[in-house]
């Protein structure tokens, strides 16, 4: 039996959560609805009561020695809101947090599934589709409304899904989470992320476009599954999730002697950054001016070293850690992506390669990503598009798989 939290919105489709918690009850889940008081104003708390067999309310100073603002969320396995209203998906993406279900939302560490019901335009505005693009981004499951009748005469995109399936795609989350739930209980986990910087002078660079957002994804599911992560980050432009130990660099010769030094002691080594593959030979000790004469430097370049491939070829004995590599790809006139991913995992050594396709530009410094699995054994998982953090998990469902079966 699961706790469920049933968060219900102010709008009309109110009295579908009714129908909603009937069946989660029935599926053997105890259900704590937390309405909003404009959702009281079309089912009242007597209705939530009845069916749930708990009590109802909506603002934080009922029951104050319970501290209800704080322990709903903390006690949750799963959060439902149904119906999700514009004014609910605004105050869950910035954080307001007004009322108990909105400080449930903040407190909650369970997977939230948000099912937005209300008008066509309001769900088209760009206000609403940028606070479901953050949600999303965070990790929240957010629905897409159906189409059909809504109050009044108008039909549209907007209406909330038929309760059975809100409760089947709730089901399914909650079934997912519990089979990852500390599946990485302890396994030591060294993740690379960011993009290097080869220095010209002590203002100057040559850099390039990772923002760190799936390495970082990574390093969040990781700890979200039990495990101890250290993230070597190098000039990464999206904030480092709490529970991970940070060691930051900039050069691709820093970010190879932090992953070498930690590779030993690590289970899983992930090998997310876009290093540099070559530097200038020199470095200037002081800014490179220009002269009137309008002559330009050269610039010499010499080769980084392949960190992922140097972890692959010092690894040894029994407790030699998995390596995932990854691979941003674009296909061309000699091989198609897959073929060149391919050829990459044998050329590297690596247990798992990812692959990104980049073609235009596809993947940086976005929110969402698509990606290829392949294995060393020949295996191939691909993950859909969605947003970086759902990919990082389910990138860490087959590397799970694989420690698993030893
Ligand atoms: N990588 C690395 N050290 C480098 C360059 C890349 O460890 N100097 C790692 C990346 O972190 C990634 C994998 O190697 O995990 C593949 O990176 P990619 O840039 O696609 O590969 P390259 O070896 O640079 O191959 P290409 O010739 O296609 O650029």
């Amino acid at each position: 039996m699961s706790n469920v939290v049933l968060g219900v919105g102010g709008g009309i489709a109110a009295y579908k959560g009714a129908e909603i918690l009937r069946r989660f009850s029935e599926s053997g889940h105890r259900v704590r609805v937390v309405p909003t008081a404009a959702a009281l104003k079309f089912v009242g708390a007597p209705t939530w009561e009845a069916l749930s067999g708990q009590p109802v309310s909506t603002d934080v100073f009922t029951s104050v020695p319970e501290v209800p603002h704080v322990s709903i969320g903390q006690s949750a396995d799963l959060v439902v809101v149904a119906p999700a209203t514009a004014d609910l998906l605004a105050k869950a993406a910035h954080g307001l947090a007004d009322d108990l279900l909105t400080n449930t939302l903040l407190t909650a560490r369970c997977p939230i599934v948000m099912a937005p019901a209300m008008h066509t335009e309001m769900w088209e505005h760009a206000a609403t589709q940028a606070n479901v693009a953050t949600l999303r981004s965070r990790g929240v499951i957010v629905l897409e409304p159906a189409v059909g009748r809504l109050t009044g005469k108008d039909t549209g995109k907007g209406r909330l899904p038929d309760p059975g399936e809100v409760v089947q795609a709730a089901l399914a989350v909650l079934a997912r989470d519990e089979a990852r739930t500390n599946d990485l209980g302890d396994v030591r986990v060294l993740i690379s992320a960011g993009g290097t910087r080869e220095y010209l002078d002590p203002v100057r660079y040559l850099g390039n476009r990772s923002s760190g957002r799936q390495g970082i994804a990574i390093a969040q599911a990781a700890v979200s599954r039990g495990a101890k992560v250290t993230l070597v980050a190098a000039n990464v432009s999206v904030p480092v999730p709490a529970g991970v130990d940070v060691v930051r660099v900039e050069t691709t010769a820093e970010l190879h002697d932090a992953m070498l030094e930690r590779a030993g002691a690590a289970d899983v080594v992930v090998m997310a950054a876009a290093p540099a593959d070559f530097r200038p030979a020199a470095v200037a000790a002081t800014k490179i001016k220009k002269d009137d004469a309008g002559s330009v430097p050269q610039v010499t370049l010499v080769q980084n070293p392949d960190i992922l491939r140097d972890l692959v070829e010092r690894r040894s004995g029994a407790a030699a850690p998995l390596i995932v590599g990854f691979a941003a790809e674009t296909g061309d006139d000699s091989a198609g992506v897959l073929d060149h991913a391919r050829a990459k995992l044998a050329r590297k050594g690596c247990d798992f390669l990812v692959l990104n396709d980049v073609s235009g530009g596809k993947a940086f410094d976005r929110a969402d990503n698509e990606v290829v699995v392949l294995g060393r054994d020949g295996s191939v998982a691909e993950v859909p598009y969605g947003p970086k953090v759902a990919v990082a998990h389910s990138i860490w469902d087959t590397v799970a798989q694989r420690l698993d079966n030893g």
